[in-house]
């Protein structure tokens, strides 16, 4: 993965939000009667204006209705406006402050999911819909980039597993293969080799189907209490919290069951960096840096990052370490 120092931008602390703020609204929003889904429109319209170009129209985000993690683990959050400014979405560029710039204008409604392959009932969904009827929630997850930078992030989501259980998957599905939008007229990325990093678009990623199926498994809609904002994968994307940040594949038009392992962006683009698991694993260094340790990005000045030691499994060991019991590690990784 490139690593590029962030370009100047603008964004004030005041621009944050604080942690007191979202928490009493978060009591606000189960006081209203959570787990419906129902949304309200938010109309936000803060202009990022980042670079000191032209200020580009942050798109509107919804506020969602949803069952909020309870008890809250006990997490430093990130604050939203690091969370929305500092990503990694190629298809807008490789720069971490490119997709907060380049991404407002991608169409996310109305967008469909299409489930396929070896499944009994395949289907499309309005994404739109599903997120008023499946039941959200919160999720408050740590996410670990492979780039050694972190973040504590409260997403709005659901559990893959109990989606794909909808559409009746076979017994010869053992792995999930999804994909991103593939569409060069709205990322630059895509019609660009430059731009977009080398990646050989659509971005694709896989999970194994135990994998899918864990209950930290989720596919999310929101984060902060609204929907996704395009930089961060609008309008739904993966988060499996244990794995390195990559595996999170954003704005996901497609979702196949397969038999076989299914080709994933990073691994075909460089196999001995980025392998098919990326688990979270401290003693598993990457070729070119160390994976013992992380930034961890929270509140305080734009880039005030705190070191600290990287925890296997990303921290969730006693939830998953069981599913690779028999596995050499470090030859999987
Ligand atoms: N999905 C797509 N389609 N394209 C990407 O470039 N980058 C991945 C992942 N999902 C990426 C993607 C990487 S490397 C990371 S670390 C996370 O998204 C970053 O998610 P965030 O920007 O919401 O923090």
């Amino acid at each position: 993965m490139l690593i590029k120092s962030p370009r100047r931008h603008q964004l004030s602390e005041q621009q944050t939000t604080p942690e007191s703020v979202y928490i009493s609204r978060r009591r606000v929003l189960t006081g209203l009667g959570a787990g419906i889904g129902s949304l309200l429109l938010a109309g936000n319209t803060r202009a990022l204006d980042l670079f000191g170009n032209d200020a580009a129209q942050a798109a509107p985000r919804k506020s969602l209705t949803f069952n909020p993690h309870e008890p809250a683990p006990d997490l430093v959050l990130t604050p939203q406006a690091k969370v929305i400014s500092h990503n990694n979405f190629y298809e807008f560029g490789t720069g971490k402050t490119d997709p907060a710039e380049n991404a407002q204008r991608l169409r996310t409604e109305p967008w469909t999911l299409t489930v396929e392959g070896e499944v009994e009932k395949p289907g499309t969904v309005d994404v739109w819909k599903l997120m008023g009827e499946i039941g959200l929630e919160e999720r408050i997850y740590r996410m670990r980039c492979v780039e050694a930078w972190s973040m504590n992030i409260p997403w709005v989501g659901f559990e893959l597993g109990k989606f794909l259980k909808r559409f009746a998957p076979t017994s010869r599905a053992k792995y999930v293969a999804f994909e991103t939008l593939y569409d060069p007229e709205q990322m630059p990325g895509q019609r660009n080799r430059y731009v977009g990093g080398g990646v050989d678009y659509p971005y694709v990623e896989g999970l194994r189907m135990d994998e899918a199926l864990h209950p930290l498994t989720i596919l999310s809609v929101g984060l902060y209490g609204k929907t996704l904002p395009p930089q961060n994968g609008a309008p739904i994307r993966l988060v499996v919290p244990w794995k390195y940040g990559f595996k999170g594949i954003k704005s996901i038009v497609k979702i196949r069951l397969v038999e076989k392992m299914p080709p994933t962006s990073w691994n075909k683009l460089a196999p001995q960096e980025y392998g098919f698991y990326a688990n979270v694993n401290p003693e598993v260094d990457h070729p070119r840096w160390s994976q013992a340790s992380e930034r961890f990005i929270g509140p305080g000045g734009l880039f005030a990052v705190k070191r600290q030691p990287t925890l296997p499994f990303n921290g969730y060991a006693e939830e998953v370490a069981s599913l690779y019991s028999n596995m050499d590690l470090r030859k999987f990784y």
